[in-house]
């Protein structure tokens, strides 16, 4: 079993990977992801989004980071492909389900997926582009407003040259809402030979072994779960789920990046947000909330998370 960290803009960035990573379980990261219009982006682009092309494209712990690219023109989305591996991506992996009305306007995301052919343009270009010791993947939902094409589209990446697919097992007009259809990684899964990730509303070890056994699929990604249970992976793998205290401790060790980091107010923003996703697994974290809502820096934070337990950030 492979287990991948999801793409999750503005959600999962380079520090929010570090530490997941350290805690361990994963086998790869795919970035948020990089824009592509209609020209070569600059290095510092990839750089600042993913940062860890400066070490070899590997977290702290040596998960290997897999830059997602996100765009409609073959073309351009080649170049750009080709920079960000030669900066030292892992692979290169091509967003057709992002539900953002602004990207979808400008035909980017889920909109592709309305157009088999369109997929088909651009995996093949990008595919063309990069050297073949390069992985370039493909991240898809089932459809737009229905699944009428999700069989052809998946099988269009692979046509194209995909290496392997990633599912998020629902439409865009679906959401983010549950229940995620496993069943269609299945039906995708009789139709394609390229390796299928199972992707969508895992939060643990039983949504997991669930998931496994409706997709037919053991590799799987990991994304809003990772968050609301910071040692998820690991509890897939068999672990016991990480107490309150370690996770209190962990929110207090992000406050440290910030620090080197030098964002600002990146980390209260940050820490409520991560706070909401803790909600799912931990009761305290609706209190944590209460208190810290209106703190605006990690000074007035920290006392909060370090006071009665001791522990030190
Ligand atoms: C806030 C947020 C941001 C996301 N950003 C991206 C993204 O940049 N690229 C992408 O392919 N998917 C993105 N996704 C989708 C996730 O990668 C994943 O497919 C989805 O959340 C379903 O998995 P989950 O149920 O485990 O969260 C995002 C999801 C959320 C909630």
């Amino acid at each position: 079993m492979q287990i991948s960290l999801a793409p999750m803009e503005g959600v999962v960035d380079h520090l929010m990977r570090d530490m997941l990573t350290q805690i361990g379980g994963y086998d790869l990261c795919v970035t948020e992801f990089v824009r592509v219009v209609d020209q070569l982006l600059p290095a510092k682009v990839f750089y600042r989004l993913c940062p860890e092309l400066k070490q070899q494209g590997l977290t702290r712990a040596g998960t290997p980071v897999r830059v997602q690219l996100l765009g409609q023109d073959p073309v351009s989305l080649a170049e750009n492909a080709v920079r960000a591996v030669s900066l030292g991506s892992h692979g290169i992996d091509l967003n057709f389900g992002c539900p953002a009305k602004t990207v979808n306007k400008s035909k980017g995301g889920a909109v592709l997926l309305k157009q088999t052919q369109g997929l088909y343009d651009i995996v093949s270009e990008v595919r063309r582009a990069v050297d073949k010791k390069h992985k370039v993947t493909a991240k898809m939902r089932l459809g737009f407003e229905d699944k009428a094409l999700a069989i052809d589209n998946a099988m269009a990446l692979e046509a194209a040259g995909a290496d392997l697919i990633t599912v998020h097992a629902r439409t865009k007009v679906e959401g983010y809402k549950p229940p995620a259809y496993w069943d269609w990684i299945a039906r995708i899964r009789e139709h394609v030979r390229i390796p299928v990730v199972a992707n969508g509303e895992i939060w643990s070890a039983e949504d997991a072994l669930a998931c496994q056994q409706q997709s037919h699929c053991q590799d799987i990604m990991l994304g809003r779960g990772a968050l609301a249970l910071p040692n998820l992976a690991q509890v897939i793998r068999g672990a016991s789920p990480m107490s309150w205290e370690q996770v209190k401790q962990l929110l207090a060790d992000y406050s440290g990046y910030e620090i080197y980091g030098d964002k600002g107010r990146y980390y209260p923003n940050r820490i409520k947000q991560w706070l909401g996703y803790l909600k799912r697994q931990y009761t305290q974290a609706d209190a944590l909330f209460e208190q810290i809502r209106t703190l605006k820096t990690a000074q007035q934070i920290l006392p909060h998370l370090i006071g009665e337990t001791g522990f030190k950030p």
